[in-house]
């Protein structure tokens, strides 16, 4: 027992130094810069998280402010390598905050069985974005079905039309099916993609990525098959239903910190889950250990993800809900 409570206390330290990893900066593209700061003020410059070029909060001009849901980073690098100006979604939801204005504003969030995340299509259906020119980028892993149109449709109804919607193939992150190592080995043309979007960003193209029938007819399919989890409104998870913590845990509290819905609480044993689940799958594949399975079995769980430019306190920055 002994020898197990100082295992346990040399885990936790390895486990402490392990969620201060950093594993690279995030780079910027050449040709992806953000535009310069010009035009019309924010009305919520101290909710930003990149102040390089934004000093005097409230008296600078912001050109594109781009928001962000992620999960394992895919997002959050998107969103800044478009703008110096990025704000969480999670964050914007916590702190209560909705109204915003810039010259452009974009959103780049996950789709989930095509949809976007409950958490986004909250935000979006209270914010009022007050821009020139409203855009949203959808990363997805490996089928996009009727994303772009189901966000259109959002939007409109939300009072405040996109000006331009584009998917971006990136790692597919859903563990029930994708074994993560398989698919970062994968070339999924990030850096082509991206720079497609960028140039049509930087002269303000209007386009609403267009979707098939058979796209369309393809979601629809989705839906009745697994509409337990999936329906038109949004996902339908209990974290407590979908994530089992072994006994390689090791108390570390990472997982409480990169949840958005604050579902994970300490036990002296291990982290317990509970609640409301966005299934962005942020707990799962930011433990250090791997301590964290899906119930009903995955794909390989010795494999993780988290995109490679991203740093884990920047999921936690991004995420936290508690503290
Ligand atoms: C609950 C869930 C559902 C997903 N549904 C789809 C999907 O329908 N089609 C797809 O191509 N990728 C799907 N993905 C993959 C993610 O959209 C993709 O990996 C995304 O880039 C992750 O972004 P993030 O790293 O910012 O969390 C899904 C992932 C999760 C966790
Ligand atoms: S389950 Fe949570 S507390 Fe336990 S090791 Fe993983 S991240 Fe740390
Ligand atoms: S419990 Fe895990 S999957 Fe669910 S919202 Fe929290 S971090 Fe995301």
């Amino acid at each position: 027992m002994r020898d197990q409570i100082t295992r346990r206390t040399a885990l936790k330290l390895m486990g402490a130094v392990a969620g201060s990893v950093v594993l690279g900066g995030l780079t910027t593209l050449s040709g992806c810069k953000p535009n310069s700061l010009q035009d019309v003020s924010t009305n919520n410059t101290p909710n930003e998280e990149n102040k390089s070029d934004d000093a005097s909060a409230g008296q600078n001009k912001v050109k594109r402010l781009v928001f962000y849901f992620t999960g394992t980073g895919n997002c959050l690098y998107i969103a800044k390598q478009l703008s110096d100006h990025t704000i969480s979604i999670p964050q914007a939801m916590k702190k209560g905050e909705f109204v915003y204005e810039a010259e452009e504003i974009g959103i780049v969030y996950p789709i989930y069985g095509h949809m976007p995340p409950n958490m986004v299509r909250a935000f979006l259906q209270k914010a009022q974005l007050k821009c020139n020119y409203l855009f949203a980028i959808l990363t997805y892993g490996n089928r996009k079905c009727s994303a772009a149109e189901i966000c259109d449709q959002i939007g409109k109804d939300s009072g405040r039309p996109f000006d331009y919607i584009a998917t971006l193939l990136m790692v597919d992150n859903w563990l029930p099916n994708f074994d993560m190592n398989e698919q970062m080995q994968i070339d999924k043309k990030i850096p082509e993609n991206l720079a497609r979007i960028q140039a049509d960003l930087n002269v303000q193209k209007k386009a609403i990525e267009p979707v098939t029938e058979e796209e369309r007819q393809q979601h629809a399919e989705f839906l009745s098959r697994a509409s337990a989890i999936f329906t038109a409104e949004g996902i339908h998870a209990k974290a407590e239903n979908w994530f089992t913590v072994t006994d390689k845990c090791i108390t570390c509290g990472i997982c409480v910190k990169v949840c958005p819905k604050a579902n994970y609480s300490m036990d002296v044993e291990r982290a317990v889950p509970k609640g409301e689940c966005e299934l962005c799958f942020a707990c799962v594949h930011n433990c250090p250990h791997k301590a964290i399975i899906l119930t009903n079995g995955e794909k390989n769980p010795n494999a993780r993800y988290r995109n490679p430019n991203v740093k884990i306190s920047d999921i936690q920055k991004a995420n936290n809900q508690k503290g």
